[in-house]
């Protein structure tokens, strides 16, 4: 019998007697097709044709002996399947449809898969995206778009799944969340954060603080507007979700600026569709000049996920080192560059609003830019801690509690 019958993988009851081992060779076996009764599928060179119910699918044979569930060890939840070690690649005798399955015997193997339809039909219709719960679609943004920002309080977040979930889901689909009623103290900060998880630390360490210092290291910490742009592009894997806790703000200006940077990217594809090429296309040199350390980074201005969308986008202005592109792509990349940096201050994309102390707005720091109008520095206390949590973490907390909620 098959090592990893399913009790339910009961043998085709039309009389059929599964064929075992089978002994043609494979190029024999490429071309025919194999009787399982009137259910038997025609098996191709590499692959088959499987019906579902959105219509036939080819599914390739290596794919289908990978995705067997037994290949999955019940209790590490890790493939304990070795693909490799099959000298000729895997091999159907005979497949069919078993109610919403799609059962196969193996040639040269003592073994069933027994794969259901409606994991085949989410990789035949969206490349098992729709298998990933955190795979939400990005909801673009505007200059209205702080009026619908998700707002959270923070006990409410650190107390319940329900709101911690919908903090985490405002963060995958807005990519800005505004969480009100913060303590005022480190310890806030740094509770708020791991309720997604981690903190991820850099050189500044796991915090940072934004105030006016004597000695500067970085424009933050100056009373100077902040041009708009992303954290830290010097850094191989930038930081991803940024945190902003607001501890005060009574000075005179300093007007928090954000940005849907995918929502501008989109426009541009639209708009400028060879400008946004060049900046979706080409990688740029990011270095941070710091005292104690020297991270360096080539990252692309525009970033496309698997399917092509504007997944986020990398600016920096202040942390750009000198652009080590060919002169001739110059040409055209630095026009392009300097277009899109006008566009993303452009009022119809730039959201402004003033961070008030106890509030912590946070934020996916690869898809929304941000920036700063410039504040009078004596004209009163500001004072703004900061960390960053990984994405991944992000979206991993999301689908833990979506599993919660459900079971
Ligand atoms: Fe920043």
């Amino acid at each position: 019998m098959p090592t990893d019958a399913n009790p339910t993988d009961a043998a085709p009851t039309d009389g059929f007697s599964p064929v075992r081992d089978d002994p043609a060779p494979i190029s024999a076996l490429a071309t025919r097709s194999v009787t399982h009764g009137d259910r038997s599928l025609p098996l191709g060179e590499h692959g088959l044709d499987v019906p579902l119910p959105s219509g036939p699918a080819y599914f390739n044979f290596h794919w289908l002996r990978d995705a067997c569930p037994a290949t999955i060890d019940p209790v590490t939840r890790e493939r304990v399947f070795d693909i490799a070690a099959l000298p000729s690649g895997p091999c159907p005798s005979t497949a069919w449809i078993d109610g919403e399955a799609l059962v196969i015997e193996w040639c040269a193997e003592d073994h069933r898969s027994r794969l259901p339809l409606a994991l085949l039909e989410a990789f035949a219709t969206d490349a098992g995206r729709v298998l990933d719960a955190a795979a939400l679609p990005r909801r673009a943004w505007f200059a209205d778009g702080y009026a619908a920002f998700a707002r959270l309080a923070f006990h409410d977040i650190v107390t319940s799944d329900v709101e911690r979930m919908r903090f985490a889901r405002a963060l995958i689909e807005d990519g800005i969340a505004l969480v009100s009623s913060m303590d005022d103290s480190d310890d806030a900060l740094t509770r708020l954060a791991e309720s997604l998880g981690p903190v991820t630390p850099t050189v500044d360490g796991s915090c940072f603080d934004v105030r006016l210092t004597i000695d500067p290291v970085n424009l933050a910490y100056t009373a100077r507007a902040l041009e708009l742009h992303t954290d830290l592009p010097n850094e191989e894997a930038a930081p991803g979700v940024q945190f902003l806790h607001c501890r005060a703000n009574t000075v005179a200006g300093g007007r928090s600026l954000f940005v849907d940077g995918a929502a501008v990217a989109e426009t541009l594809r639209e708009e400028r569709p060879e400008d946004f090429h060049l900046l979706a296309t080409y990688d740029i040199p990011f270095f941070r000049r710091h005292p104690a350390a020297d991270y360096r980074a080539h990252q692309r201005v525009i970033e496309l996920d698997r399917s092509g969308s504007v997944s986020g986008l990398t600016v920096s202005q202040h942390l750009q080192d000198t652009i080590d592109l060919p002169q001739a792509v110059l040409d055209d990349y630095y026009p392009a560059l300097c277009r899109f940096l006008r566009m993303l201050r452009e009022d119809r994309f730039v959201t402004r609003f003033r961070l008030s102390g106890g509030e912590c707005i946070v934020f996916d720091n690869h898809r929304i830019v941000h920036g700063r109008e410039a504040f009078v520095a004596d004209s009163g206390q500001r004072h703004l801690r900061g960390c960053y949590v990984d994405r991944g973490a992000l979206r991993s907390t999301y689908r833990t509690l979506l599993k919660r909620s459900r079971a």
